[in-house]
């Protein structure tokens, strides 16, 4: 039987991996404008990474992960997400021993071994962006604007949700406070949230079960107690938002899906996907690159599931462009063959290794949306020359090789 591609991971064939390449060219371009540059890490990281800062309560860490003891005997796993390995690559090589600040950008592919539905892939693409050093809540609305500019370029319409889960100061007091209100309702809530209230407690707010949201909608407010600093600069960030033309919506609830955010928290929602509407989320993670071995350090990034915003771009309409070279007797192939080698330096080249008639060339020409169609009949052939039509203008004209080269400065 043949063999087909694995449950939940699909190829990315054209038109889409042109669409997926046109994305990548602008958002590089754009994360570049507002100071990021490229990294690139292993797909392949130590499974201990994950477990440390994706963190055990996650649902990715308890339930999707793909990992396996490798040939080593080295327990080894398939990244999730991009944040962990960029902190484990910042921490090795030594950027939180600098002063300064430095922004990444990265995309790849991600795994995770989730139930696979529209919009939910068990091979993803994420296109992502995390900036170090940095504490200032302006980086915190930078941040979310380099989102919407990206989305903004693409004409992806979104609504944006924030929250702030506050700092290592006011995390405690709220998480005594949770821990109480769930201990009065430990015989109403679902499994998991039991397993969340043992590990990390605030994750039970991130829970879907509609019987534990209603519990919740009563549980004490992260807002309601956020330290002094923690109120301001969640102000300050709505009023940059504000100022600055975003939109949004505060979500009490927001907490993400992963361990280790701190303060900001934020998610672009699109209302055209159905059920996996989340297409970017990210936030602040101030204490992630510490309690992975590096000195403290502030921190704050983002992702965009690449497969879910190709399915909202359109490309824009291409000119025409290119030429197409035809024969129309088999002697014409070698010169025709060289035309197309010379040219492909400077623009796209169709050359079809077949004589066929002018008509069947023409229809060739504009299926290929090429702006000119070059051939080379009997006459052309033994004249040194070749009939050009400009598609665009309709004009026909007959021209020495020399001279025809020398449109394209070849
Ligand atoms: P995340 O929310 O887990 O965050 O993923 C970011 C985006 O990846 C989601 O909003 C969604 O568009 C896409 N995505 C996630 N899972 C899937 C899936 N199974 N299939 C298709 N698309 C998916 C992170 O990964 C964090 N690392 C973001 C971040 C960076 N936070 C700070 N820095």
């Amino acid at each position: 039987m043949a063999i087909k591609a694995l449950r939940g991971m699909k190829d990315i064939l054209p038109p889409i991996s042109e669409k997926y390449l046109y994305f990548l060219k602008n958002c590089s371009k754009i994360a570049q404008n507002f100071g990021f540059e490229y990294i690139e890490t292993p797909i392949l990281e130590e499974t201990a990474l994950f477990q440390r800062s994706v963190g055990e309560s996650s649902d990715i860490i308890g339930k999707e992960m793909y990992s396996f003891i490798d040939k080593g005997g080295h327990d080894i796993s398939l990244r999730p997400e991009g944040t962990a390995g960029v902190v484990r690559s910042f921490i090795e090589n030594k950027f939180d021993r600098q002063e300064g600040n430095f922004r990444f950008y990265y995309h790849g592919p991600m795994f995770r071994y989730e139930r696979p539905q529209k919009g939910r892939l068990r091979e993803f693409h994420q296109f992502g962006c995390e900036s170090f050093n940095e504490s200032s809540v302006y980086e915190d609305a930078n941040m979310i604007l380099l989102v919407k500019e990206i989305l903004d370029f693409f004409n992806i319409d979104f609504s944006l949700k924030i929250n702030s889960l506050g700092c290592k100061k006011c995390m405690p007091t709220y998480r005594k406070k949770l821990l109480e209100f769930l201990d009065s309702k430990e015989d109403q809530i679902c499994k998991d949230c039991l397993r969340r209230k043992a590990t990390n407690p605030i994750r039970v707010l991130d829970c879907k079960e509609e019987s534990c949201q209603n519990i919740y909608i009563d549980a004490p407010k992260l807002l309601d107690n956020l330290c002094d600093s923690c109120k301001n600069d969640f102000e300050t960030l709505q009023n940059l938002l504000k100022e600055n033309g975003v939109k949004f919506e505060i979500d009490p609830f927001l907490v993400r899906g992963l361990d280790y955010y701190t303060k900001t928290a934020f998610e672009f929602v699109s209302s055209h996907l159905g059920a996996q509407n989340a297409i970017a989320g990210g936030g602040r993670f101030d204490r992630l690159v510490e309690f992975m071995g590096g000195r403290p350090t502030p921190a704050i990034g983002f992702a965009i599931g690449i497969e879910r915003v190709l399915d909202l771009i359109n490309l824009p309409k291409k000119d025409r462009d290119g030429v197409y070279i035809g024969v129309m007797v088999e002697e014409g192939l070698p010169l025709g063959f060289k035309i197309a080698s010379k040219l492909r330096k400077k623009i796209f080249v169709e050359f079809p290794y077949v004589k066929k008639s002018l008509r069947a060339h023409l229809k060739g020409a504009d299926k290929t949306n090429v702006k000119y169609a070059a051939i080379i009949g009997e006459d052309e052939l033994n004249s040194n020359s070749i009939w050009i039509k400009d598609l665009e203008k309709k004009k026909e004209e007959i021209l020495k090789i020399e001279d025809f080269l020398k449109i394209f400065e070849v």
